[in-house]
């Protein structure tokens, strides 16, 4: 295996100390890597994908992004990291609906005060085939075009990791697909690793390398799902 870009070593997760929602998970996912987080309802999907997005910190264990073990970092640290390194997609596209596509996009560049911002959010709605809407608000798009514009913004600064929470949920099997084939264009376009939690057979289908989470336990076989 190659580079590491995620690694989450001994991972616990208890909220409010209650039950262990998260046991002793182990993952590594290599850089340029499409991995599949399977599991039912309240299984963990979530609470993985916040801790592997440093959105939340591990009850116990540790998770390290492009080699930096995250307990280390200071808030403002982790804020940076946040920003920079990790894009993250939801099950609905949670773009802001009073802003364009385009403006949507820019929003992280902007906060991040990168350079050649306008060009990047240009290049970005031209790879994933939405640049005739950059003018359009959410409201005017469809739902694949809006989880389309989603990922472009997911992926404006460049993250070395996008992760992607139920990214098909609410839609229907036709935008699914157009989600399906925006993944395949980050993996032919950058080198993103890319996390995918889900539970649609669709993506099952299509991303081959698949993880199982069930009683707190992430396993490579999909037993007891
Ligand atoms: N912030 C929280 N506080 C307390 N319990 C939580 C919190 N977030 C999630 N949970 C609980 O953790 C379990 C796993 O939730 P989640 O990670 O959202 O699962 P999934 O995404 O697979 O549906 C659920 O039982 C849920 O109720
Ligand atoms: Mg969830």
């Amino acid at each position: 295996m190659g580079e590491l870009a995620l690694i989450a070593d001994s991972v616990s997760k208890v909220y409010d100390g209650n039950v262990e929602i998260l046991r002793d998970v182990d993952l590594e996912v290599a850089k340029g890597e499409m991995i599949l987080l399977w599991g039912r309802n309240g299984s963990g999907k979530t609470t993985l994908l916040n801790l592997l997005g440093c959105m939340d910190t591990p009850t116990k264990g540790r998770i390290l992004v492009d080699g930096q073990d995250t307990s280390r970092l200071s808030q403002k640290q982790l804020a940076r990291l946040r920003l920079r390194q990790i894009g993250y997609v939801f099950q609905s596209h949670n773009l802001i609906e009073d802003l364009t596509v385009r403006e949507n996009v820019y929003l992280p560049l902007r906060i991040a005060k990168s350079k050649n911002a306008e060009q990047r959010v240009k290049s970005l709605l031209k790879t994933f085939g939405i640049d005739a809407l950059s003018r359009k608000r959410p409201n005017e798009i469809s739902g694949g075009e809006s989880q389309k514009a989603a990922i472009c913004r997911a992926l404006a600064n460049n993250p070395s990791v996008m992760l992607a929470d139920e990214p098909t949920a609410s839609l229907d099997s036709e935008s699914c697909g157009i989600v399906l084939d925006a993944f395949k264009m980050i993996r032919e376009n950058f080198d993103t690793t890319i996390v995918v939690a889900s539970h649609d057979p669709l993506l099952y289908d299509h991303i081959e390398k698949k993880y199982f989470l069930f009683d707190g336990r992430l396993k490579t076989e999909p037993k007891e799902v």
